[in-house]
């Protein structure tokens, strides 16, 4: 069965030298591992590539969540599809056909992600979201974690949110950047489903226990939210 909500532990804030480690620490309180792939030219910032994605998929069962910061995804994405990356997602910023790359995606196996970065409007975007199975949102600008969330970002989850309601497109909508204790429940109630959190998971004294903290958050945020869509009735 498909959780209602997703909790996807970002390792960019784990210690690099144990990242199988980092991955054992969230079994069966995560849903995702969030993998950030960072090139330099995209983002100013350089982390993982194939190769460690390679070697962390023999290591651990969690479904890998592949964000990829980087330029060109169109010659890179699907190598991570073929490591198998449970979901793959490129920036709309780095890629002149987004669908024609969705379709490769999926067609390699793995679930679609398109995310937007901080300074990109949703609405160009939202005719695209029936080829997509996740839209990731921007809660801070990409490149680094540890920043501040931005609640402003949170008009474009709405937006995507109501998009999709209208249209019953079976998308997940995912938030990334500043996810914490403190965050989670407006993202929630904002209409994102899925979360990644780095420094709230890999910067508490027990990732596990931090990823169900996180989850419970977003879940009575949900319960709160539906409760008030019904007019006060329990549904
Ligand atoms: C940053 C990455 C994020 C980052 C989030 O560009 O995409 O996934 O790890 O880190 P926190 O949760 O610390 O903001
Ligand atoms: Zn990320």
């Amino acid at each position: 069965m498909t959780p209602d909500i997703i909790i996807a532990p970002s390792i960019l804030a784990a210690d690099f030298a144990n990242l199988a480690a980092a991955a054992h620490a969230v079994e069966g309180a995560a849903d995702w591992l969030h993998v950030d792939v960072m090139d330099n030219h995209f983002v100013p910032n350089l982390t993982i590539g194939p190769p460690v994605v390679a070697s962390l998929r023999r290591a651990t069962g969690i479904p890998f969540d592949c964000h990829l910061m980087i330029e060109d995804p169109k010659r890179w994405a699907p190598a991570y599809a073929q490591l198998g990356a449970y979901n793959v997602t490129f920036h709309a910023e780095a890629c002149d056909d987004p669908v024609a790359l969705a379709k490769d995606l999926r067609a390699a196996g793995t679930l679609a992600g398109l995310a937007v970065d901080r300074d990109t409007p949703i609405e160009p975007y939202l005719e695209l979201l029936p080829h997509f199975d996740t839209l990731l949102v921007m809660t801070i600008k990409a490149g680094f974690g540890g920043q501040a969330f931005m609640p402003e970002m949170l008009a474009k989850v709405r937006t995507a949110r109501r998009h999709a309601n209208a249209g019953h497109l079976d998308i997940r909508i995912e938030v990334d950047g500043g996810i914490a204790d403190d965050t989670i429940e407006a993202a929630a109630a904002a209409g994102a489903d899925a979360f990644v959190a780095g420094t709230a998971v890999y910067g508490a004294d027990d990732p596990a226990r931090a990823c169900r903290k996180l989850r419970a958050l977003a879940e009575a945020s949900r319960v709160r939210q539906t409760t008030s869509d019904s007019g006060g009735r329990t549904v």
